[in-house]
């Protein structure tokens, strides 16, 4: 692919991404306000950007099989735990932004065991050729921390209870 088609394919998919991530902040919002139907509207769209993403991202050759993308997974989270995040926060010190602080910590924390799991995950499918058993996956709806296995009292990162932990 020539440069520059390729330097757009990459802005757009950015673009898309992170668009449908907001449609989908959004459309929460509007079902916590009691607007159902921007809600269904936020969440339409959020997933045709989601298609937009996704045709943008096949043109680059960035949609693989599973061992493939399990391992571009573990190194997007590997490189985010080693390198962004903690230089991140560093400068969220430094300038004193509690709120940045936080979230970049949440982030950092997580990120550790995302890593973790796809690394796990990828092990099996590679060597074993089976999908993985797993059991019910906890995540937090205040820090993102991911867990499988028994729900602890309390989420060990944020301290959220439990009501505020999520199954999937
Ligand atoms: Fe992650
Ligand atoms: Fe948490």
């Amino acid at each position: 692919m020539r440069i520059m088609t390729e330097k757009n394919l990459r802005d757009a998919f950015a673009g898309e991404s992170m668009a449908h991530m907001k449609y989908l902040i959004y459309s929460n919002v509007a079902e916590k306000e009691g607007l159902p139907n921007v809600a269904k509207l936020f969440k339409a769209i959020a997933y045709a950007e989601l298609v937009h993403a996704r045709n943008h991202l096949k043109e680059l050759g960035g949609i693989k099989d599973s061992v493939a993308n399990l391992q571009d997974a573990i190194d997007g989270e590997t490189y985010e735990v080693e390198e962004m995040y903690p230089a991140f926060k560093v400068v969220a010190e430094l300038q004193q932004e509690k709120g940045a602080v936080r979230s970049t910590h949440y982030a950092l924390e997580a990120e550790k065991i995302h890593a973790d799991m796809y690394g796990q995950a990828k092990k099996t499918v590679m060597e074993k050729k089976i999908d993985i058993e797993l059991g019910t996956i906890y995540v937090c709806e205040v820090c993102g921390w991911t867990h499988e296995g028994d729900l602890p009292e309390k989420c060990p990162i944020c301290s959220a209870p439990q009501s505020q932990i999520r199954a999937f």
